[in-house]
């Protein structure tokens, strides 16, 4: 097979990224500069600050890169850039500097769905293997999506509301835990115990969709009116309580899809695949029913630039290009 040496960049939400992945698989450099600390001020990522801190660092996170992996840009096959989705002025930002390098290096420019990305961080552990389904879970995304083939990407289910990283974030802040709530909350919830039953929102029959707003206002409500009855809000049963219907939920869909589809591999992406209920989860079920489950480890779960490099490769040896009116896009099909 052809062989590649990319560079690849992320800058989708409030992460600074710039890798060097041969061959989709072998990560020569790996740099991440996170915007963790200035957001949590605000208790969110702000847009506007998340662009301008990427100015600030982009080409020195670029150079590491390059630096790390004790190669220059005459080594380099492609630049390989998230295209979208994600916050625009932020993509905007590593697009720019992903245009220039490979028009002055006389590069290919390939562009990258992130959530391919979120993906393909599981083929940086091991080779992908099809068919399979991918269940992608973080503060932007909550996505079941079944593959048949490198690249070939079907959505069975997502969202309708919040993602479920979002909802961990916005029920930690009811609770008065700091941003980003979900460690927190998943912390707690191994302590606690699961008193309250809210609901499990399992929609239509037979959907693989979600839907987690109805859940963060059951808890926001059961809060409000302990309040008002001046009963003890007891945050670790919060915690389990809220974790359980989520876990459940999340769990019950995959095994779901992996039945209907008949697939053996199950590969998991996203910040939320920290969370140690849902891991414990995942492993047992796919134990009970001989799946193999993939979960790569944190650092390549939250986002990066070396899963936009191993899904590039592929589009690489495809011929996929973009040329220099490339532009960032918030929303965009995978
Ligand atoms: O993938 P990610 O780093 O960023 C996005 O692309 O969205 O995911 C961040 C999200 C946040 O909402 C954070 O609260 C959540 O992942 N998260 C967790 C855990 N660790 C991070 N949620 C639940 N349990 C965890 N252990
Ligand atoms: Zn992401």
């Amino acid at each position: 097979m052809k062989e590649s040496l990319i560079l690849s960049i992320e800058t989708s939400c409030d992460e600074t990224a710039a890798s060097v992945i041969k061959n989709g698989n072998e990560i020569i450099s790996n740099e991440v500069v996170t915007q963790m600390m200035t957001h949590k001020k605000f208790g969110g990522v702000v847009p506007e600050v998340a662009s301008r801190q990427h100015v600030e660092v982009m080409t020195q996170v670029i150079d590491e890169a390059l630096k790390n992996a004790n190669t220059s840009m005459e080594e380099i096959d492609a630049v390989a850039v998230t295209e979208g989705p994600g916050l625009i002025g932020a993509l905007l930002i590593g697009v720019a500097s992903a245009k220039a390098l490979a028009f002055s290096h006389q590069k290919p420019l390939i562009p990258v769905h992130h959530i391919a990305g979120h993906i393909y961080a599981n083929h940086l552990i091991q080779p992908l293997k099809f068919p399979l389904i991918a269940l992608i879970v973080s503060g932007g995304h909550t996505e079941l999506i079944y593959m048949k083939d490198h690249l070939d990407f079907e959505i069975i289910g997502e969202t309708r509301d919040d993602a479920v990283g979002e909802a961990y974030d916005k029920v930690a802040r009811t609770i008065g835990l700091p941003y980003p709530g979900g460690p927190e909350i998943d912390r707690l919830a191994q302590l606690g115990e699961d008193t309250l039953n809210f609901p499990r929102v399992w929609l239509e029959k037979d959907s693989y969709d979600f839907s987690f707003s109805g859940l963060k206002s059951a808890v926001i409500n059961t809060l409000h009116n302990k309040k008002q009855k001046n009963e003890e809000i007891v945050s670790k049963d919060v915690a389990t309580s809220f974790q359980n219907s989520v876990v459940e939920v999340l769990v019950g869909k995959t095994i779901s899809a992996i039945k209907e589809y008949n697939v053996n591999e199950l590969v998991v992406a996203g910040g939320v695949a920290a969370n140690k209920g849902l891991r414990e989860a995942l492993q047992k079920n796919c134990q009970d029913l001989n799946i193999n489950l993939t979960i790569p480890p944190l650092n390549l779960c939250t986002d990066n630039a070396a899963m936009i490099g191993s899904v590039a490769h592929f589009l690489y040896l495809n011929g996929k290009r973009a040329d220099m009116r490339l532009n960032g896009r918030s929303s965009i099909d995978i």
